[in-house]
């Protein structure tokens, strides 16, 4: 062997992939479900604006499964893409995926989703402590005087790290009327997986256990507002118990029309697909965004951003989800 060769072999085996002035970049987009509507929505706007950029974007969906969304990363890191996006379904389970990123010189961008213990480069999302507070702050302003309120909690998946910020931005509103001895919870779960059908139980068990006398339920997003719902009408309790939500899922809205629901959080879904893709073109061409926060995930401070989020019922339904294009007014009737 041509001993004066070694040194660029040597370089060949150990350099970084080198992408960083490509042109073209290839994102991979892994999601835990497309299960939400919001879900396919942030899909289609971020593959539209990271086109729009000159990026091809591979997206996979796991169907939230765990050993097959590590997979799904695994497999896109074999295809040498420049850059990952990656919406976990468990926060802690992702942090080998990412490990393997990092040995092939992958940047990460955690979208939505934080992954807990891993070096990751970004973390794109809305104000996730926001939300809890919007959801806890509109039931706790509209509660009865006089006597102690007696509220329902149903969180998010036990996975993700999003339910249990939520769940905290709660407790900031929640735990001092509760301390003061003005609300009482009379029963709280995790609907796992975020499923409707979860949060339905959840519901049902509520009202086995403490009767019909439940002045709102604190529920942390539309899906399983749904559910909760569902159990109430079946008792006859439909527009007569509080409910709150996130994401403005059509049928939450159509609910709030209908006085089933009373509020949802409105999450301007293509400002955050948008951001993602900019800052995920500028990652893969080398560039590093400017960010405006950091969050501890436990191995580092993460350069994140959070975009802002907007509490809606009935009354601002128009002036924000629809005057958005977020929905058409004549989806609503
Ligand atoms: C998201 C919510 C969504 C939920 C279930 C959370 O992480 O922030 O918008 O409703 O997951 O998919």
């Amino acid at each position: 062997m041509n001993l004066r060769l070694l040194p660029v072999l040597f370089l060949l085996a150990v350099a970084p992939a080198a992408f960083a002035s490509k042109e073209k970049p290839v994102i991979g987009l892994s999601l835990d479900t497309l299960k939400e509507e919001r879900w396919q929505r942030d899909r289609d706007t971020f593959v539209a604006a990271a086109q729009k950029l000159g990026a091809t974007v591979i997206v996979q969906s796991a169907n939230s499964d765990d050993i097959r969304q590590v997979r799904d990363v695994e497999s896109l890191i074999s295809r040498n893409v420049d850059v990952l996006v990656i919406v976990p379904h468990n926060g802690a389970a992702m942090t080998r995926a990412v490990k393997s990123a990092n040995d092939a010189k992958i940047p990460v961008i955690a979208y939505d989703r934080l992954i807990l213990n891993a070096n990751i480069d970004y973390y794109l999302t809305f104000d996730n402590v926001k939300v809890g507070e919007a959801q806890a702050g509109y039931a706790a302003a509209r509660l009865p005087a006089g006597r102690k309120a007696r509220i329902v909690r149903i969180y998010g998946a036990p996975t993700d790290n999003n339910a249990k910020l939520f769940k905290q931005g709660q407790d900031n509103v929640l735990q001092p009327l509760i301390a003061a001895g003005k609300v009482e919870v009379v029963h709280e779960d995790w609907a796992l997986d975020w499923k409707p059908e979860n949060a339905k139980k959840i519901m049902n068990a509520a009202i086995t256990k403490v009767g019909r006398d439940i002045d709102a339920v604190v529920v942390s997003n539309d899906g399983t507002a749904g559910g909760a719902i569902q159990a109430l009408i079946e008792e006859g309790l439909g527009g007569k118990v509080l409910v709150t939500g996130q994401d403005a899922d059509l049928a939450a809205c159509q609910r709030i029309q209908r006085g089933t629901q009373a509020m949802t959080v409105y999450k301007p879904l293509k400002n955050l697909a948008t951001l993602a893709a900019r800052v995920a073109v500028d990652v893969a061409k080398g560039s590093k965004p400017a960010t405006t926060a950091t969050l501890d995930n436990g191995s580092k401070q993460v350069p994140s951003i959070f975009e802002a989020i907007i509490a809606v019922d009935k009354a601002n339904l128009m002036s924000t989800v629809v005057a958005d294009g977020f929905h058409a007014a004549a989806a609503l009737k």
